[in-house]
């Protein structure tokens, strides 16, 4: 699905100069190099403070913890998303509100959250899905109707534009809300060697607080004002990343120019829908994902096996049917979108080193299996 050693071969001199100076350094833990990436994705995102940390699912709970959510309170987010995303509400022993998506965008239904809120809610991380903005000029109208915190799961999104015409302003995911999380997953498109995260606010209050819970709870050493966790990006992961920001905006473009081919290639086929940008934001494609209408998903995907070329399904199970995620509330056909979508969607390979011969050979091969099967 990705081209990790290609896209490492394009910068190897600099970031085998950046590695080699942090061995050198030997300042391997919360080191300059931390530091500076911190300020370099700051600026690039205009966001007061970043807060490098182990990977997104810890960005997520840090998120929460500093945000002093009792056990029971509600959190509200997407049916179909990343696991992480559930997972860390409840392991905090909150309660995750599931909703249901939109259609179009897949991304998560402003409505439908609105009538999910109960006095309990305290809080919505909507997730900017497959790396499109979920649609934040409402859900930042609805947090601040009924005073929620909001928080941004942009794990698959960073870089991409929020555009707000009531103000002509335009912002990056995950600087809307109270606290923006991601992740540096290394097929992410900002993506680390290994595991990484990062949080963001405006907030100075959360801000500082965010950095302290992430470094066991302590300002000052071995003195513990919260109970925290140990979650650091390490200095080789910065120096990576610091890098990498660098061609963010580039791969961004290589991954636009793809999905185009892509939609053109499929545009006259009535059993496949192309993806759908919304009208308030860019779409920087960290998936390309189809929607098959009447095909044969499993049967594509193993044609596209034999022929040599990958694919994924980005999320078959819906969060309200998974096992450990079983829940007297919810039951099968309460999230019809959701559910579809799960039995339909598809994944198709795209990255920073698509090539036009490789992606009319996959076009090809996914067309010639929806009109001959
Ligand atoms: C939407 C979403 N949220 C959270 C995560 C968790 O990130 P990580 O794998 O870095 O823990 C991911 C990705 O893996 C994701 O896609």
């Amino acid at each position: 699905m990705v081209d990790l050693l290609g896209q490492y071969q394009k910068i190897k001199p600099e970031i085998d100069a950046a590695l080699q100076a942090v061995i050198e350094s030997t300042s391997f833990i919360n080191g300059p190099a931390v530091k500076a990436f911190q300020e370099n994705l700051a600026k690039y995102l205009q966001v007061k403070h970043v807060i490098a940390c182990g990977n997104g699912t810890d960005a997520l709970q840090l998120a929460l913890m500093a945000l002093d959510m009792k056990p029971g309170d509600e959190v509200i987010t997407t049916s179909f998303t990343f696991i992480a995303t559930a997972e860390v509400i409840a392991l905090l022993k909150l309660t995750p509100v599931l909703v249901d998506v939109l259609p179009d965008t897949y991304n998560i239904d402003p409505e439908a959250i609105e009538k999910a809120i109960t006095p309990k809610t305290k809080a919505i991380i909507p997730v900017h899905l497959f790396g499109q903005a979920a649609d934040m000029q409402r859900l930042k109208a609805i947090a601040e109707k009924y005073q929620l915190f909001l928080i941004e799961d942009t794990a698959q999104a960073l870089g991409a534009d929020v555009y707000f015409p009531d103000n002509g302003k335009t912002k990056k995911v995950g600087t809307i809300g109270d606290i923006g999380c991601t992740s540096f997953f290394p097929s992410k498109n900002l993506g680390a060697f290994g595991d990484g995260g990062a949080i963001f606010t405006d907030n100075d209050v959360l801000g500082s607080k965010l950095q302290i819970l992430a470094n066991h709870g302590m300002k000052v050493r071995y003195y513990h004002d919260y109970v925290g966790i140990n979650s650091r990006l390490d200095s080789m992961q910065a120096a990576i990343l610091n890098v990498k920001l660098k061609y963010l905006d580039e791969y961004a473009s290589a991954r636009q120019k793809a999905a185009e081919f892509y939609n053109k290639a499929f545009a006259g086929c009535p059993q496949i829908i192309t993806p759908v940008t919304a009208r308030f934001t860019s779409h920087v494609f960290h998936q390309y994902t189809l929607v098959l209408k009447e095909a044969d998903r499993e049967g594509l995907m193993k044609h596209l096996a034999e022929n040599g070329i990958a694919s994924a399904v980005y999320y078959p199970v819906p969060l309200h049917l998974q096992k450990a995620y079983r829940d007297t509330r919810y039951n099968e056909g309460d999230f019809p979108v959701t559910e579809f979508l799960s039995k339909s969607v598809l994944s198709l390979p795209i990255h920073t080193e698509l090539t036009d011969a490789m992606q009319q050979e996959i076009a090809d091969a996914v067309l010639y299996f929806i009109n001959n099967y």
